[in-house]
Parts: structure tokens; sequence; C-alpha cells
């Protein structure tokens, strides 16, 4: 089975050659087109159809939605129970035992790092909706393929989304307290080519496959250092936000970004036992401002500063701009957790927080 999102990838041709070599190959090839963030019902849908057809193997190729969509499928075609049994958190939740069929990532996007990750998120939007993982070791793509000439097509919009995504990944696992010496060496390698080209895959090197790649490279380690050393709660909004409003995950973390860090690194300094994170977010401040003489204070303060004027300069959308209004911030407070947060912060930081982006 192929299951690939949009139609700029058919669009460009590459899907017809696609199809085509595999059928030469003499493969049989069942085509599943999806649509937006996967939902529990997509899923059941398409591994029902793999299942009737016998697919053996499953090849996604589009943006981080399209490759969760794939990873599940490939989860659930030897499975007899709906998807949203073995989703984390929810009614009846059984433990998945692992089986599924091979599954080739191919992104074209760099973002969500899901090339590289054991799960797949999937959602179902509304006021008693969620946003949960699906997940499992085995789910770990078999083969990842990451191509930058297919990433160079991306519309702006998406690379900015999906690379403040793999931005966000890579700063919460570098600060997390679960970081380790492992995932700190990956993280702040991703942030250093992160850092050396993004701005240029948002301007004059969109179509500059070298620069992609970078930037490609950048949010594949990004998946494997949010898998080994967690998320802070920039992503708690996204599954909690994420499940309520029908909102990008890679916009939810471009809006939310900066405010974050603020509150993060006031918090920390109020409570004076956050030595190290904050030497951690001043690496990073140093790095994204280029100015490596600054103090730890300084480059903390300078992080801040860089984060909110890349969100200005790229036009991210604020919440307010997708239904997010003054009635909706108690609640949405009161259901945001992160177990991986560099401090644990009360509700009225969250309040904060939500109400800076509205
Ligand atoms: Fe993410």
């Amino acid at each position: 089975m192929v299951v690939t999102g949009s139609r700029s990838f058919e669009a460009s041709g590459r899907l017809g050659w696609l199809l085509e070599r595999l059928r030469t190959g003499s493969a049989d090839c069942l085509h599943s087109r999806v649509k937006g963030e996967p939902s529990p019902e997509m899923i059941d849908d398409a591994a029902a159809a793999g299942r009737r057809a016998g697919c053996d193997m499953v090849i996604a190729v589009g943006g981080g939605s399209v490759i969760d969509a794939g990873k599940a499928v490939s989860a659930m075609i030897l499975q007899e129970h709906p998807v949203e049994r073995y989703i984390e958190g929810r009614k009846d939740f059984i433990g998945h035992d692992g089986r599924k069929v091979p599954f080739i990532a191919v992104p074209t996007t760099s973002g969500t790092g899901s090339e590289a990750t054991n799960n797949s998120v999937i959602s179902r939007v509304g006021p008693d909706g969620f946003k949960r993982s699906l997940r499992h070791p085995a789910f770990v793509p078999d083969v990842a393929v990451i191509d930058p000439e297919l990433i160079c097509t991306a519309p702006k919009a998406l690379t900015v989304a999906s690379g403040m995504d793999a931005l966000t990944q890579l700063i919460e696992a570098w600060v997390s307290p679960f970081a380790s010496s492992f995932t700190d060496l990956l993280a702040f390698s991703g942030l250093e080519y992160f850092c050396r080209s993004f701005l240029r895959v948002c301007s004059d090197g969109a179509d500059d496959s070298t620069v992609r790649g970078e930037v490609a490279y950048a949010s594949f380690l990004s998946g494997i250092v949010l898998c080994n050393a967690g998320l802070g709660i920039v992503h708690g909004f996204a599954s909690s936000i994420g499940g309520t409003f029908d909102i990008p995950h890679g916009v939810l973390c471009a809006t939310l970004l900066a405010e974050v860090t603020r509150e993060n690194i006031l918090q920390l300094r109020l409570f004076g036992c956050g030595q190290r994170a904050l030497s951690k977010y001043a690496a990073v401040g140093r790095l994204l401002s280029q100015r490596p003489e600054l103090s730890d204070a300084g480059a903390c303060d300078m992080l801040v500063e860089t984060l909110a004027h890349w969100q200005h300069e790229l036009d991210v959308p604020r919440l307010g701009n997708f239904g997010i209004g003054m009635e909706h911030i108690a609640h949405l407070a009161a259901i945001t957790r992160s177990k991986s947060n560099p401090i644990e912060l009360n509700p009225e930081s969250l309040r904060k927080i939500l109400v800076a982006r509205l």
C-alpha cells in the first residue's frame, strides 16, 4: 500500500512514476490517499482495505500526518480490534503487541521527525476530542528515505510551520529532565544544522537541496531525541489544544514556542532550582543569535527575543486566528500536561502563555 496526502506528490508526476515502477517490479499495489491529520476512522478504513487486498508492506510519502497515517496503517493491518483500543489513554486500552507489516517512511516536509519515532499521533478533533499516540518500539519505520529533492517543493507556510515543530522538538528534548548525554549530542547537533539553514529554506534557499537537506537532517534528529528524552509543555498544548481545535501541529508549535520559553525561563529563575536548564537555554540563545560572547542570563533573554522575532518575521498565525478566545483559556490550561518540561508550570503560567498568543 502506498499512502500519500494532498495532490502535490501526484501533481509532480512522482506518484505515477512510483506506482509504475512498483508494478513493473511485479508488486501489486494499492494507493490510499489521506487528508489532514489521521483520525481513528481513517486508519481503520485504510487498514481494512489493506487487509482485504493482502498488503504486506506500507510506504508513506508525504508530510508528518501522512507518515503518521502510514505508520498506523502498517501497525493495524495484522490486528483485530479498531485502532482506538490501542491508543494511549483511550477507553478499554489494550497494549499493542508490535505485530505489523514493514513500513517505509518518505517525508516530503521537515518537521515532525515521524520518520524516526516509535509513535503515530491520532486525533478526533472537537469539544470532547483527543490527540494521543499509538506507540510501540516496533513502530519506528523499518526504512526512512530522506531525500531533500522531495522537500524542495514544500510551500513557505508549510516549511515555516514544520520547521518550527522540529526546532521545538530539539529544544524541548535538549532541556528535558530526561535528557541524556546521548540525546544531548544529537539534539545540539540538530540545533546547529537547523540554525544554519532554517531561515534560508524560508527565503532564498527554498530550492537548494543542500540547505533543505540540513533542515531535514535536523528534523530527523528531532524525532530520535523526542523518543528518548520526551517533550515539554509546547507539546502538552499541542495535545490539549490540537484535540479541541483544528490547528495544524506545526502552527501550534510555531505560535507557542517563544512564549513558553519566556515563561519557562522566568519560572526557572524565580525558583532558583534550574541552573542546568537555564544554561542549556543559554547555549541555544547563543547559537540562534550567533552571539557566542553572551553571558547565560543575556543569552536566555536573547533566545526569547530571537524566537519572538522569528515568529513575527515568518508571519506565524496567532491562536485567535483559529477561533480560540478568552472563554477557552481556563479549560485548555486545565487539561494541559507535560511530564518532561524543565519546570512544572502552574495553571496561572499556562493561562498567561495562551493569553499572550490570542
Ligand atoms: Fe511536534
